[in-house]
């Protein structure tokens, strides 16, 4: 089972997140990150730089991101390559080449996916990857109906997502339809996930991510299959969970190496 850690807000989860991802990556010659996007993660790279911007042991780092727009001109702000250039590249002091996006531009599109692929694979595979969760459940842009198979591969958006992530537009029109995104088979390969979810919008879909049955129509909840996840939520997303109490009482009677 996942381990499901309720904290009070996406701050104090930001602090737990990037402690456990930078004393799993140190310690690593060839240390790889799984980067997701979007609002989530915003506090855990907040406390990753705060922590270790600049740290020699960094120039060894290689990141791979989830998902990417396509169809977006090149140096587009809402792509995914310059919010991980404002967000985490910059501020950690990275230089670009070290961080790998699936690329979205229309040039090339049909074989990009499976470049990806070989070039997660060429890094060794991914130490840690983070993960946010879409309110219809999705991971990446894995979006219902995804292969729990699936590897990295062009989607085509949900409109609920769509309509989600206009907020980073002047418009709905302007949100890309398609997308490339790492896919769950990808995903599961990683060897420790940590999926954050914050506010009462995602109480549903990381409660049935974690509680519910495992399916193509919940793609989150194929974390379910993986035997080292961690589960990061605030108060109000933990909400619906029907063993919240239980996770509280076995976080709180943790053995000191239990650490995430
Ligand atoms: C983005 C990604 C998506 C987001 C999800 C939640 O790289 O992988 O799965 O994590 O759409 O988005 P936010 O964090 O903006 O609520």
């Amino acid at each position: 089972m996942a381990e499901i850690v309720i904290v009070p807000d996406d701050q104090v989860a930001g602090e737990l997140a990037a402690e456990a991802i930078l004393r799993r990556l140190i310690d690593e010659p060839e240390p790889v990150l799984g980067l997701a996007t979007g609002s989530t993660p915003t506090s855990t790279y907040h406390a990753m730089v705060r922590r270790a911007a600049g740290q020699d042991w960094l120039k060894n780092l290689k990141a791979f991101a989830l998902d990417e727009y396509v169809g977006l001109p090149d140096g587009h702000p809402e792509s995914y390559a310059e919010v991980l250039r404002r967000e985490f590249i910059e501020p950690m002091g990275l230089v670009p080449a070290q961080v790998m996006l699936p690329p979205g531009g229309l040039d090339g599109l049909s074989t990009a996916a499976a470049q990806y692929e070989a070039a997660i694979a060429d890094a060794g595979g991914i130490d840690v990857q983070i993960l946010g969760i879409g309110t219809d459940g999705h991971i990446g842009f894995n979006e219902p109906g995804s292969s729990l198979a699936s590897r990295t591969r062009v989607k085509t958006l949900a409109e609920s997502t769509r309509r989600d992530n206009a907020r980073f537009f002047s418009s709905l029109d302007e949100v890309p339809v398609h997308c490339i995104t790492q896919g769950l088979g990808t995903v599961l390969d990683s060897r420790h996930l940590i999926l954050l979810a914050f506010g009462a919008h995602k109480a549903d879909a990381i409660a049935a991510a974690v509680e519910g049955p495992v399916s193509a129509s919940l793609p989150a909840s194929v974390v379910q299959l993986h035997p080292h996840v961690t589960v990061l939520v605030d108060e109000p997303a933990a909400a619906k969970f029907k063993h919240g109490d239980y996770y509280r009482f076995a976080y709180a009677n943790k053995f000191e190496w239990q650490r995430l």
